[in-house]
């Protein structure tokens, strides 16, 4: 049997073969054939917007590699910096690479003082800090008067290290300013994320020496959540990328979509739901009231892992790090007693719905004393290198556009009536 389909246009006799790659047909030869027939597919179900290099992930066998390396190879044996020096770049840095990428990011931690005072310090005193960040990213365009210059490469990498080197400090001083806290300025001397720790936690001490294994847990959160080919932030990213808008619009696009609770807010909905659920006791009723269909179990079910996400395994196996050094947290029990129901049960396991990332990366994050607003900047963090390293990859392809085409469904045509007259 060939590894083809053969599309008949019945109005004209007229047929093309298109070949089946990797699972999927080229809408090229379809395009030839039936010019003007547009494909209606609404949240992309069936259409693969682009082509990348970048991260390769199989849901069905539940393997996520970063330019081919296993995500637990990186997890174990990576920094942060590193894995994002690799997504943009497409290659591990040689040890002077290194050296001068992860000097060039800690140079460029510090954010414009007016950033702080006159944009961040506007801010409601309760303002969410995600609100917070996806602005103050945006905004940071306004400072830097060559990030429009897009095509100029030594200027885009500029402006990538300061995007993946400020995200920190912004998200740090978004926490800091919702709470009422001074401002902690960067300390170079620092790891990235012994950096930001200090920054968050900071208060009369002259140095904050964060406790090295949760420095490094947090780490492997960041390493896990760098990329995640094209879920909904990174086409963000790309479409807003497509129309070549500077890289901190774009990123605060993707981090924007990234807000959603479908997307990278679903770790505050999880602990928002366990704690809601108060007790293990309530596990069995709730998970009922789910297949009822009254909400959604939160943290779990992909739209392309249809198998146990591999990013969970090694964050359930994280978190056991953590509580060794902070405690349990006590809504872990209720996790557990959800996940061994959840994967006994018909509704579940028919539908193919496993924990994904964001069902336990919200209990290390609360041991860790961060508050639930704080999770999705958790996110925004890391996951800033890999929108950059696909928006490089779109600009290098020289894509045009995005531009989906609309199944009109309103009225055809009518009369306009004057005010009086309706
Ligand atoms: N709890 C209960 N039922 C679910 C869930 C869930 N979490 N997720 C999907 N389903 C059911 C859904 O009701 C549907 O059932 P039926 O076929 O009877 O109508 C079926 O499973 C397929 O669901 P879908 O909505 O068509 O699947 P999708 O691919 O559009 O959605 C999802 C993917 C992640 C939005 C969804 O699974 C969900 O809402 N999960 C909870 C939120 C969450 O954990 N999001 C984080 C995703 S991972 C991190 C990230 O990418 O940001």
């Amino acid at each position: 049997m060939a590894d083809s389909i053969t599309i008949t246009d019945n109005r004209t006799g007229e047929s093309v073969e298109v070949p089946i790659v990797d699972g999927g047909v080229d809408a090229t030869d379809w395009r030839k054939l039936l010019p003007g027939v547009w494909f209606y597919d609404p949240a992309f179900m069936t259409t693969a917007a682009t082509s990348s290099a970048i991260t390769d992930l199989d849901g069905e066998n539940g393997i996520l590699r970063y330019r081919g390396y296993p995500i637990e190879q990186l997890a174990e044996h990576s920094t942060y910096l590193e894995v994002a020096y690799l997504l943009i770049n497409g290659e591990l840095p040689t040890p002077e690479q290194h050296d001068a990428w992860v000097h060039e990011i800690t140079y460029h931690t510090f954010i414009h003082e007016n950033v702080r005072k006159r944009f961040l310090e506007g801010f409601h005193h309760d303002a969410h800090p995600m609100g917070m960040l996806v602005s103050a990213t945006a905004a940071l365009e306004t400072f830097y008067n060559d990030a429009k210059q897009i095509h100029d490469p030594v200027i885009r990498e500029k402006h990538i290290v300061r995007l993946i080197a400020k995200m920190p400090t912004l998200a740090a001083a978004c926490f800091r300013s919702s709470v009422g806290m001074p401002f902690v300025y960067p300390d170079n001397s620092l790891g990235f994320c012994a950096n930001f720790l200090s920054m968050m936690w900071k208060i009369a001490e002259p140095r904050y020496d964060a406790n090295p294994a949760l420095a490094r847990a947090l780490e492997v959160l960041f390493i896990l959540h760098a990329d995640h080919e094209q879920n909904c932030g990174t086409t963000a990213m790309r479409t807003v990328g497509s129309a070549h808008a500077d890289p901190y619009s774009c990123t605060a696009a993707a981090a924007a979509a990234l807000y959603g609770p479908r997307h990278g807010g679903a770790n505050e909905a999880v602990i928002k739901m366990l704690t809601e659920i108060g007790s293990i006791d309530n596990v069995p009723a709730f998970i009922e009231s789910v297949k009822q269909g009254k909400g959604r179990l939160q943290g779990f079910g992909h739209r392309v892992y249809k198998s146990y996400d591999p990013r969970a395994t090694i964050i359930k196996r994280t978190a056991d790090e953590v509580f060794a050094i902070t405690g349990k947290n006590p809504l872990l029990d209720i996790a557990l007693k959800l996940e061994e129901v959840a994967l006994s049960d018909e509704y579940f396991l028919s539908r193919k719905l496993y924990p994904n990332v964001d069902f336990y990366s919200g209990l290390i994050y609360q041991a860790m004393g961060f508050p639930p607003a704080m999770f999705t900047v958790l996110f925004a963090i890391p996951r800033t290198a890999g929108w950059l390293a696909h928006w490089v990859e779109l600009l290098d392809s020289d894509q045009k556009i995005a531009r989906p085409r609309q199944l009109y469904t309103g009225v055809g045509v009518r009369d306009y009536v004057p005010l009086e007259q309706r």
